[in-house]
């Protein structure tokens, strides 16, 4: 019996080099439209040329620079720049960092007061199904943000937080995803970002929210990112097949959005969410430091308790990764993917780089979750993985 679910995910996706330049084609709205970049887009031939796509089109560009992660002041600012200048739509091109704040401005300029007000765990009213129109394009291989329906809107220190505006209309109607944009993208970076993608894609595949269809999308992103990670695993940057391996990682990575957005994640990003509440330290390498002592712990665990089925999920990550998509799995390839874990940390800073001490350790255990795990580690399992990579 096939168990009941549903499945959200962008109205429109459209995958392929150079395909960015279909962007001036694609807005609908009429007025000027809010372009959300990083520092860097701006300085590329790409953005001269989409520029040049803009103009010919006769559409009038207000664009804005998003250094870091979203805050609710950025976002609220944004929305005024953009009021201010009667913008009617808005199109992103960037990290995830970049994207959610596009998604966030998009749907605030339909909602009334700060985005503060709406901030799950923090702010008091609901969200409506109103959002400007949204073109997402990312420019890295990571959060999958591109097809989410949440803006993650993060405050840091003290009084931090890490909090999502959230609803199934914040969806970017159209998302482009054009693997050259990532080319030149630093390899700590790729190898950060890549580590998200992984981790979300090996969170939902054991989710227990998982779905028939978020299985085939994380058993093929697994797949996809075993071919990509050649990248940095055989440190390929700058060779022939780069794009390709890069097309394969954004591949994966919008696959991990569409899996995460469906059937949730597990303890990783239970943890790494409040980590990036109270520190530095960028979600990718919090991910690909926490992923090998957690799902450690949970194969562990799962050795004990009836949980042959995950343990068999684990073992075709672990086969698709070192042998290739044909592979059949077998049970030492849930030990081989946890030993390529520490490979890939290896490659990482760990958190005390980022000026982590055991004094934080507390709070951030506090306030970590197991979300959608199959094995619930307890606060003293997840303190002990936490303490392993500090
Ligand atoms: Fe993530």
């Amino acid at each position: 019996m096939v168990k009941t679910f549903r499945h959200l995910g962008n109205a429109d996706l459209i995958f392929g080099n150079g395909k960015v330049s279909t962007v001036p084609d694609l807005v609908t709205s009429d007025g000027p439209v809010l372009v959300l970049t990083g520092n860097h887009f701006p300085h590329t031939q790409a953005w001269k040329n989409l520029e040049d796509g803009f103009r010919n089109c006769g559409i009038h560009v207000v664009r804005e620079t998003v250094s870091g992660e979203p805050s609710p002041e950025m976002v609220d600012a944004l929305v005024e720049t953009a009021r201010k200048n009667g913008t009617a739509s808005v199109v992103a091109i960037g990290g995830g960092s970049v994207l959610d704040a596009g998604k966030a401005a998009a749907a605030m300029l339909r909602h009334e007061g700060s985005i503060f007000d709406y901030l799950e765990g923090v702010g008091s009213w609901e969200p409506e199904a109103k959002t400007a129109p949204m073109i997402a394009v990312p420019t890295t291989a990571g959060t999958g943000s591109e097809a989410t329906k949440n803006a993650v809107i993060s405050r840091r220190g003290a009084d931090g937080f890490k909090k999502s505006l959230r609803h199934d209309a914040f969806i970017p109607g159209i998302a482009i995803i054009d693997p050259e944009l990532a080319v030149g993208c630093p390899p700590n970076v790729t190898i950060a970002c890549g580590m998200d993608a992984f981790c979300q894609l090996l969170e939902s595949f054991i989710s227990t929210g998982a779905t028939p269809l978020t299985d085939i999308l994380a058993r093929d992103g697994l797949c996809r990112f075993g071919k990509g990670s050649k990248l940095f695993a055989e440190n390929r940057f700058g060779l022939d097949g780069e794009v390709g391996e890069r097309s394969e990682l954004a591949l994966a990575a919008y696959y991990s959005g569409l899996t995460l957005a469906n059937a949730g994640l597990g303890t990783v990003h239970g943890l790494a969410g409040p980590i990036g509440a109270y520190s530095e330290v960028p979600h990718g390498v919090a991910c690909g430091l926490l992923v090998g002592p957690v799902f450690r712990r949970i194969a562990d665990r799962l050795v004990d308790e009836d949980g042959l089925e995950v343990l068999d999920r684990l073992a075709y990550a672990g086969a698709v990764l070192h042998r290739g998509a044909d592979a059949v799995p077998e049970r030492g390839d849930v030990d081989r993917l946890i030993d390529r874990f520490g490979e890939w940390a290896d490659q990482l800073p760990r958190l005390s780089d980022y000026g982590m001490s055991e004094t934080e350790i507390d709070t951030i255990v506090a306030a970590s979750a197991n979300k959608n795990s199959p094995v619930v580690l307890s606060e003293s399992e997840r303190r002990d993985a936490l303490v392993e990579v500090l």
